[in-house]
């Protein structure tokens, strides 16, 4: 079986069995006419038109792996229903997670004021010296309500770490439940949570159900002290119902790895906003374990069985 690896990323730990070949294609050219009959194709990073060149020549393909956690890119592509498509679900649990923390105790502290200070040699006092112990705003994690939008297998990773330091965490997904210890709902008990809210962190997937599911709506059931924390995908969020939010006073703040367009384009209104935090779609893009996962799917796609983190479609 002939398994296209992408260039882009070590897979130097990948043991592929006797049964398996494996080559190695840049992901930002096409696949040589040599490997058009692969039948594997490990994809990581690749641009939309390398996708949907290989989704039209490849004609043997019946699986396609991404390293990504969000299958978006490759089901745009086009790749026949015959084709499997499996997700890299789990190989970005703990670098997103840390990105996530790292963005919500930005927003608790204020980092976004503080760099700006420090750029201008302005000792931030308001921000710092004797605070007060409770107030309306957010500034600690320590009996806040963190609310996790897609509870999936970041959140599994991420809400353990909110409710060691003291957030009380409510998770959101398509069925109701109790996961991982935390008590999830549907988004038909938004009115009941979001008032309650300090900070909303959205890890939901690109999808046509999710598109613009961050609107006015949403942003009008949040209080005036929450915080929005996006690194799921930024189709999700409608960015001028967002910012309006913000401007107006009715949201505290947004920090957001991901937008509707990126690169965010430097004429974004987002970019200059004193209540935004931005990072270049910076929260994962190191995939740890991918040998493992490939190796494992390999195995079951020779041997007839279910793929791990098949894809719906
Ligand atoms: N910023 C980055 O660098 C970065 C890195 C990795 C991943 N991501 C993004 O994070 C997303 C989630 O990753 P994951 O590994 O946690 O995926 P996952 O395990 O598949 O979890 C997705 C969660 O979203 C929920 N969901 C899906 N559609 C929904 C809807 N319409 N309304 C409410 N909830 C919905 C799912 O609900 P059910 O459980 O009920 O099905 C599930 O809990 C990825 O798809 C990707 O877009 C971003």
């Amino acid at each position: 079986m002939k398994v296209l690896l992408p260039g882009n990323v070590d897979l130097s730990d990948l043991a592929l069995p006797s049964t398996a070949a494996g080559f190695t294609y840049a992901v930002d050219q096409p696949v040589p006419d040599e490997h058009a009959d692969a039948e594997v194709l490990v994809v990581w990073g690749n641009p939309e038109w390398q996708l949907r060149d290989a989704a039209a020549r490849l004609k043997g393909l019946r699986w396609v792996q991404t390293l990504a956690a969000g299958p978006d890119v490759v089901l745009a592509a086009g790749f026949p229903a015959q084709v499997v498509v499996t997700s890299g679900r789990g190989l970005h649990d703990v670098t997103v997670t840390e990105h996530t923390l790292a963005l919500v105790l930005a927003a608790a502290r204020r980092l976004n004021l503080l760099i700006r200070a420090q750029i201008g040699h302005r000792w931030a006092g308001e921000l710092g010296g004797n605070q007060p112990v409770r107030d309306q705003s957010f500034r600690t994690l320590r009996d806040a309500h963190v609310v996790i939008w897609g509870f999936g297998s970041i959140a599994a990773t991420l809400a353990p770490i909110l409710t060691a330091l003291g957030a009380r965490v409510t998770g959101v997904a398509r069925t109701a439940g109790t996961r991982h210890g935390v008590t999830v709902v549907t988004e038909a008990d938004f009115p009941t949570v979001l008032p309650t809210t300090d900070v909303l962190i959205s890890i939901l997937p690109a999808a046509p159900s999710t598109r613009h599911a961050f609107d006015a709506e949403v942003a009008a059931l949040l209080p005036a002290h929450a915080w929005f924390v996006n690194v799921g995908r930024g189709a999700t969020v409608d960015e001028a119902a967002l910012l309006a939010a913000i401007r107006a006073g009715r949201l505290a703040g947004a920090a957001l790895d991901v937008t509707e367009t990126e690169p965010l384009p430097p004429g974004s209104p987002l970019w200059d906003e004193p209540n935004v935090i931005l990072s270049p779609h910076a929260a994962g893009g190191r995939p740890i374990g991918a040998p493992a996962l490939i190796l494992e799917n390999l195995a079951a796609l020779e041997e007839g069985r279910p793929l791990r983190n098949v894809v719906e479609r």
